[in-house]
């Protein structure tokens, strides 16, 4: 059995990381989703609790898959939940290099090793940071997240 732990600050979950947990729960036997705190990221627009809640309701079609938040390193939680691995996805070759920093430093840390996915081409424009700022300038997200993240976006700019 494997067992996979697919980080990220899903700040707010979209429709590229909608897919990776897909394809991961299609791989593996038990896919662990958590959000956690990017300290080199800025303000966020849902805190973790509202973060955990949207994964739970966007990710519900999958079985296998678990949702939990953590304030701490990565690599802390994968041996907490008994994962195997770290699976993190990769939209570009820009993405790579952050990723395969983080990816050895996690390895040195525990020994844990992070097996990387490609995003589908049709996503791999999608970014938190871009839903983000598009939100906060009235652009519509709608079609790039899922439907919870959608309703909770509206209310948000209602008030
Ligand atoms: O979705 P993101 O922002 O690319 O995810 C980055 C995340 C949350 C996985 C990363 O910032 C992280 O691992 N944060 C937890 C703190 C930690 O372990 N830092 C050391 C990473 S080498």
């Amino acid at each position: 059995m494997t067992r996979v732990l697919y980080p990220g600050s899903f700040d707010p979950i979209h429709n590229g990381h909608v897919e990776l947990a897909e394809t991961a729960a299609g791989l593996f036997d038990e896919v662990v989703v958590a959000t956690l705190a990017n300290p080199s990221k800025g303000d966020g627009l849902f805190d973790l609790e509202s973060r955990m809640s949207l994964i739970q309701e966007s990710l519900e079609h999958l079985s296998n898959v678990e949702v939990t938040k953590f304030d701490g390193l990565v690599v802390d939680l994968a041996i907490q939940a008994g994962a195997d691995f770290i699976v993190k996805g990769l939209r570009a070759v820009s993405d790579f290099e952050a990723e395969l920093q983080m990816a050895q430093m996690n390895a040195a840390l525990s020994g844990v090793q992070t097996l990387f996915l490609p995003s589908a081409s049709r996503s791999s424009f999608l970014a938190s940071r871009l839903i983000r700022e598009v939100v906060r300038l009235g652009g519509d997200v709608g079609p790039m997240v899922p439907p919870p993240v959608r309703q909770r976006l509206e209310g948000k700019l209602d008030r």
